[in-house]
């Protein structure tokens, strides 16, 4: 499917953007903006962007067969989508971390920020919020690990056809996903992408406050993630509720 893409030179947010015209537009539709002045981000931080220098863009969803119980769904067939299209444009090795940043090694390369509108047990519409650090090579915000596609290849890269290709990614995937849904399998793949997905890391209880050593035991197909600890004992957590020390 080809998607379509509107650019704009201005948003403030395309998330917001797209949700104020999503009423008039198809599965698939884009909005991209080559400067984003409050670009929103993931626990209510800011999503820093330098002017015509990143991808910054919004993709309006309307799944199918994913239901509201089941929203993850679209934040791994986005994440994994991502993580295609980057590796055929740059050859480098992509993972996401839990539960939808793409990571290139331990530094942050894109962030994801879903928003869906559930209509009882229906998703009415989704829209995947994406952000690519491109060609930007200094971060001045307070992020701790921004990485871009120009940082780690010494290149820089033309945007629209980058867009295209992440677009197409995305949407090839959750085509393949609508017409035969089977979770596990995409669960499965999710994991084996997963950042940090094997051994014992540094992880940080938000509610305790405390550090402890843990690996990934699993992410169940609603997103909830199971940490089992030096003495095997299982804690299982939403998003928010515990974070990877970097
Ligand atoms: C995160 O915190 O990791 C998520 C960042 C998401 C940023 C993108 S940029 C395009 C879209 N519009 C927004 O306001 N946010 C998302």
């Amino acid at each position: 499917m080809k998607p379509e893409i509107i650019w704009v030179d201005e948003a403030a947010s395309t998330n917001s953007l797209l949700a104020t015209r999503c009423g008039n537009l198809p599965h698939g539709a884009v909005i991209a903006a080559r400067r984003q002045t409050a670009g929103r981000g993931q626990r209510g931080n800011s999503w820093e962007s330098e002017p015509g220098a990143n991808l910054t863009f919004s993709m309006l969803l309307r799944p199918t067969a994913i239901t509201a119980v089941a929203q993850f769904e679209l934040s791994m067939i986005v994440a994994l989508g991502v993580c295609d299209a980057l590796t055929a444009a740059s050859g480098l090795d992509f993972r996401v971390k839990w539960p939808n940043d793409i990571y290139a090694g331990d530094k942050k390369i894109c962030g994801i920020l879903i928003e869906n509108s559930l209509e009882g047990r229906r998703i009415g519409r989704s829209i995947a919020g994406i952000g690519i650090n491109v060609n930007q090579r200094q971060f001045l915000s307070d992020a701790p690990n921004p990485v871009s596609l120009a940082n780690l290849t010494d290149c820089s890269f033309q945007l629209e056809p980058l867009l295209d290709s992440v677009c197409r990614a995305i949407l090839e995937r959750m085509e393949t996903y609508e017409a035969a849904p089977v979770p596990e399998l995409l669960s499965k793949e999710y994991r084996s992408r997963l950042w940090r997905g094997t051994g014992f890391h540094l992880w940080k209880d938000a509610a305790t406050g405390e550090d402890f050593e843990a690996e990934i035991a699993d992410v169940a197909v609603n997103g909830l993630l199971t940490l089992c600890d030096r003495q095997n004992k299982q804690h299982v957590y939403a998003f928010k509720e515990v974070s990877a020390v970097l």
